[in-house]
């Protein structure tokens, strides 16, 4: 097994010509990376994207055109996982017709399942876990050669906090600033596939966040599985945001996912302290029952959550709260379900990720059993998503007739004639397009809102409006 603290990555070496992507009279190689999952899965595939290119594979976006194919994967739940396998089978379709391709399966399914990946007749070449990115051009240039690679071994101090991802032109950029979990929720693969929990330094995160200010960047997401239990060097989560925020106070600071264990006064007094650390807070509660949460070891009662939230409002009246929630958890009964309802309407949420139960191997939840009924995690979980669409809606009719600073990120999907833009509550807001810039800073006056959307018309500095709709005309008698 290679030990990522002593691999180095191979220089692009013309003479020596070893790694040297670039084969003589070929083409550059082109490298391929599709995304599943998480945030953190996005920012690792820059990463890996960082590496490939520091061999001299070049990054492309056509699967057809690649030499390498990527999967970098989510074990989360199994449906995540069944995505996949039949993705494979669709890219047997690719290497039939070149056998030469290289095809990788990284990230938690390359943890979880690892060499079972290999077996026979799989398509996949190299198997590589989260901790082993640094590995890969080496097991690359080895499967070209016939060998299939396997790398899986986590790590108790990789960041890659020395690796500069790879990041697609735009505004917005994921900075991952701590990796792995250690709280063993009891449904969560997490902690077996991304390792223990281990932060990069204050200073490299504060120099990555100046060189992004210096491309541009209006929006940068610290990441982490658990990004309130960052530590490092006696900094804790706050520390590192408020510096983070500092630099520049045109960047839009947001973070995710935060434990409401870690949800600590200093972390939301800083919030409220900076105008640019967003007022947008993803604080997953998972279930609304004591009893369940304890069989989660979430280490948090409702109590505990539901006074965090009002420390949040007090202090950041406008925050926006989302969440996730499991439904179907073994044992949950209608009453653990009517008290996950009973949570979902006190805290007013305006967005939510809802989930039914996936039972996951090797977690302490597997041992639980899956007792309650496919139709029944069904039913209730319709029913949350209707009461959470409901709620949501409601919440967005508040900002009907209010002007928004929205920061436009590009054109609407459903009309090119609109811009489509983010308040700082992370609310996505469209309006009709005029002579304003990706990146920009856009006052909006809202005029309507849906459950997922608010629509609005642009205004000047001075508060004028600088488009104006067309009036629909009726005719009447
Ligand atoms: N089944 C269903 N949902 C899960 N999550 C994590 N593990 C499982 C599972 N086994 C959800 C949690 C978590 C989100 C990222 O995924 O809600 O917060
Ligand atoms: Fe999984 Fe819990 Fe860690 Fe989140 S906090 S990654 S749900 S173990």
């Amino acid at each position: 097994m290679i030990d990522p603290q002593t691999v180095k990555l191979p220089v692009i070496d013309a003479q020596a010509g070893t790694s040297d992507a670039q084969a003589p009279g070929a083409g550059v190689r082109k490298v391929y990376v599709e995304t599943y999952g998480c945030q953190m899965n996005e920012a690792d595939s820059e990463i890996v994207l960082s590496v490939m290119n520091g061999t001299g594979y070049e990054p492309t976006q056509d699967i057809a055109a690649a030499d390498v194919i990527f999967l970098n994967t989510c074990s989360v739940r199994d449906n995540a996982e069944q995505r996949i396998h039949g993705r494979l089978t669709n890219i047997s379709y690719y290497k039939k017709q070149r056998p030469e391709l290289v095809v990788g399966l990284l990230g938690c399914m390359a943890e979880r399942l690892r060499k079972q990946l290999l077996q026979e007749g799989s398509v996949v070449d190299v198997v590589v876990g989260p901790d082993q990115y640094r590995a890969l051009p080496d097991l690359v240039e080895e499967a070209r050669t016939g060998s299939k690679g396997l790398a899986v071994k986590l790590s108790r101090v990789e960041t890659y906090e020395d690796i500069t991802p790879l990041r697609t032109e735009g505004i917005s950029a994921w900075l991952s600033v701590m990796r792995g979990c250690d709280k063993f929720c009891t449904f969560c693969v997490v902690p077996f596939t991304r390792g223990r929990e281990r932060s990069r330094s204050l200073e490299s995160i504060v120099r990555e966040v100046e060189e992004l200010s210096r491309h541009n960047f209006r929006e940068v997401t610290l990441l982490g599985q658990n990004v309130n239990s960052y530590r490092s060097d006696g900094h804790d989560f706050a520390d590192l945001l408020a510096a983070v925020a500092a630099v520049d106070p045109s960047i839009r600071i947001r973070y995710t996912t935060s434990h409401p264990q870690d949800m600590s006064d200093k972390l939301i007094e800083t919030m409220a302290a900076w105008k640019n650390i967003c007022n947008y807070i993803h604080l997953p509660v998972q279930s609304g029952s004591n009893r369940v949460l304890k069989l989660m070891n979430r280490t948090y009662t409702v109590e505990h959550y539901l006074e965090r939230v009002a420390r949040i409002q007090e202090l950041i009246p406008d925050a926006s709260l989302s969440t996730d929630i499991i439904t179907g958890f073994p044992t949950e009964t209608d009453d653990d379900h009517r008290r996950t309802l009973d949570l979902i309407a006190r805290v007013g949420y305006d967005g939510a990720y809802m989930f039914k139960y996936s039972p996951r191997e090797n977690t302490k939840a597997w041992a639980m059993g899956d007792d309650v009924p496919e139709a029944v995690k069904g039913a209730r979980l319709a029913e949350i998503i209707d009461l959470q669409r409901e709620i949501a809606h409601r919440n967005n009719q508040r900002h009907v007739g209010t002007v928004e600073e929205i920061l436009v990120d590009g054109p609407s999907k459903r009309d090119e004639r609109e811009w489509k833009g983010r308040t700082d509550t992370n609310k996505v807001v469209v309006f009709t397009r005029g002579d304003q810039q990706i990146g920009d800073y856009v006052p909006v006056s809202i005029q309507r809102a849906s459950a997922a959307t608010l629509h609005g018309a642009p205004l000047d500095s001075e508060g004028r409006p600088v488009y104006i709709p067309l009036q629909m005309t009726t005719t009447t008698a």
